[in-house]
């Protein structure tokens, strides 16, 4: 359970929404007139996707794809995708929507699988970074938050399933 280990205040709704809104009005702006296809990255990015979609000042479609690989803090390595894509993507210009790329595992294997799709065009959105965990070369357009290589949990994020619900990032001590 969370408390097991031990979390301290990080950043707070403000500070998180600032950068929601932040990513929202630079994809308002690079799709306007396109109808992009949000696919949003189920469970972590639920909160993310929800405040961003509000944000957008364009037309767009959100769908939702399951994956995961982590246990406790760890990444497994092996991601599972547990519920498969419905929609059609090809032709479209589809933003994938993530709360956090940390060792690039996950998005690695969305955007060849995605990509094999023929998207018209195929981009990340992910609220939070932690580029010094990156074992892949991803380019990651839209970032939220840059983070350093803390375990963090909130907005979202979970620690054994647990935490998704919080408002603010609390970060592992
Ligand atoms: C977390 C997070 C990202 C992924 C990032 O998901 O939500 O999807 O890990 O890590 P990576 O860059 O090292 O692959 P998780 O597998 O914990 O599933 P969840 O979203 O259901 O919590
Ligand atoms: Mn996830
Ligand atoms: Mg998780």
């Amino acid at each position: 359970s969370l408390h097991n280990k031990e979390f301290a205040p990080y950043l707070t709704e403000a500070e998180l929404l600032a950068a929601v809104r932040r990513v929202a009005t630079e994809l308002s702006r690079d799709y306007a007139g396109q109808t992009p296809l949000l696919i949003a990255v189920l469970n972590g990015s639920f909160m993310f996707a929800s405040d961003l979609l509000k944000e957008l000042t364009i037309d767009c479609e959100i769908s939702f794809i399951r994956v995961a690989s982590y246990a406790g803090t760890s990444s497994t390595g092996a991601v599972k995708e547990i519920l498969g894509l419905q929609d059609s993507v090809e032709g479209r210009h589809v933003v994938i929507l993530e709360d956090i790329v940390d060792t690039g595992h996950t998005m690695k294997m969305l955007l060849e699988q995605i990509g094999a799709q023929r998207p018209a065009s195929l981009e990340v959105a992910s609220f939070l970074m932690k580029p010094e965990c990156l074992q892949h070369p991803l380019t990651i357009k839209y970032q939220g938050i840059v983070i350093p290589n803390k375990f963090v949990v909130g907005y979202g994020l979970d620690y054994d399933g647990l935490g998704r619900n919080y408002r603010d990032l609390y970060q592992a001590v």
